[in-house]
């Protein structure tokens, strides 16, 4: 079996000697890469320490997509579980994959003993906020029910390190913006109130059976890797800025805004956007965290800035060079006018930094994707 040894980055940036036999920075990525082709039983080693693999559940959507990339950067060994239901194949092609859904007792317990699990991070959920207004019993059955069978083969398996892909929508409504992470938890939706049931399973199973979870809140993933090679792709696509870029893309179709009266500067709703790759490298300083510290944690993940729909709009004709028809509709209900997160916490605890602020950054990535991808979620 192969071993590899990954440098500890921060020791290396330091400029201090390397330890004979580990990989050198410079070289990692490729090094990593080619030794993985060889060997898919390799052992990973991290700063010295020995690295079980991680378990990522929905890593064929689009944001698991991203965090396995970065999870081989670091030096950890991702094993994607995915229905694909919403995910895609080719999006994890050079990754050990099992095809397998989370509400499977017996398969979940084969894959986290036949790779030796040490983490498990899950995205798999069910998405769409009005789809689960509409048929809320799908979203409890995936997003809560499945959910629950996971743990009772993590329990049974004696793992018990979990990162929970969770949501801004666990606040609703919120008083006060910016949402810090003591702000009550209102959710309206079923899909909000589904994140915000696995928030409350996980605080009482850290209690009966020493589960250490960190519970993730994200605003508004967007954005893309810089690769080009994957991105935002579901069907049908409900987020903004893919739907904005489908208007560059197709004459034939008309982005609504709806609602130009609320109370914001330009009467359009105003969210926070993060990048997909800054929302991933919060999820591998919270992993870190979390198998140093043992200790359970909730955080917002949000740039900390919110952008207009008019904003975002704006930021598609300046990075695309291109106009395109846009029309404007009813408010749709529910929606709150702004929705915006304090990343302070992440900061200051997890020394996480984001690298893309400015909207036209984020805009950017995914117009490289979406102007050169076969694949349309609409
Ligand atoms: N995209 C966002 O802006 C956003 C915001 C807040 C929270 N989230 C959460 O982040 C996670 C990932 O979101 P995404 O945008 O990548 O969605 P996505 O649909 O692209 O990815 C979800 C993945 O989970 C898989 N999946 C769903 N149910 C499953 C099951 N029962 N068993 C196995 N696999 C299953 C799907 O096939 C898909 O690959 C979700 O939990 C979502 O609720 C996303």
């Amino acid at each position: 079996m192969l071993r590899i040894w990954i440098p500890d980055l921060a020791r290396n940036d330091e400029g201090k000697k390397e330890i004979p036999g580990q990989v050198r920075k410079d070289e990692m990525t490729k090094d990593i890469s080619d030794q993985i082709k060889n060997d898919r039983d390799a052992q990973f080693y991290f700063g010295g320490i020995l690295m079980k693999s991680i378990l990522v559940t929905g890593g064929a959507g689009y944001i698991g997509s991203h965090v396995i990339r970065l999870l081989r950067k670091n030096g950890f060994h991702p094993v994607v579980y995915d229905n694909l239901s919403g995910g895609f194949k080719d999006f994890v092609s050079s990754f050990d994959f099992i095809e397998g859904d989370i509400g499977d007792f017996d398969k979940v317990m084969f894959v986290l003993k036949k790779y030796d699990i040490q983490c498990v991070m899950n995205f798999a959920s069910f998405i769409a906020v009005g789809e689960s207004v509409q048929n809320p019993l799908k979203y409890y059955e995936n997003n809560v029910a499945k959910t629950l069978t996971l743990f009772k083969a993590m329990l049974q398996s004696n793992i018990k390190q979990f990162i929970f892909s969770s949501s801004a929508a666990v606040y609703g409504n919120p008083a006060v913006v910016p949402i810090l992470e003591e702000s009550p938890m209102k959710p309206e939706s079923p899909y909000g109130k589904t994140k915000y049931s696995i928030e409350e399973v996980l605080k009482d199973l850290t209690v009966s059976d020493s589960f250490h979870a960190m519970s993730l809140r994200y605003f508004n993933a967007a954005g893309a890797d810089e690769s080009g090679q994957i991105g935002e792709s579901h069907v049908p696509e409900t987020h903004l800025i893919p739907l904005v870029i489908r208007a560059v893309l197709d004459d034939s179709y008309t982005v609504t805004i709806y609602g130009t009266d609320y109370d914001t500067p330009d009467g359009t709703c105003i969210r926070d956007y993060i990048h997909v790759n800054d929302l991933g490298e919060a999820h591998i300083l919270a992993l870190k965290k979390l198998i140093e510290t043992n200790q359970s944690d909730v955080f917002n993940l949000g740039n900390g800035k919110g952008f207009s729909v008019k904003e975002v709009i704006e930021s598609v004709r300046r990075v695309t060079g291109r106009d395109f028809k846009i029309q404007e509709g009813e408010r749709r209900k529910g929606d709150p006018a702004i929705l915006v997160a304090s990343s302070n916490k992440v900061k200051l605890q997890l020394q996480w930094q984001p690298h893309y602020t400015h909207i036209d950054s984020i805009v950017a990535t995914a117009w490289k994707w979406e102007s050169q991808q076969k694949r349309k979620g609409y």
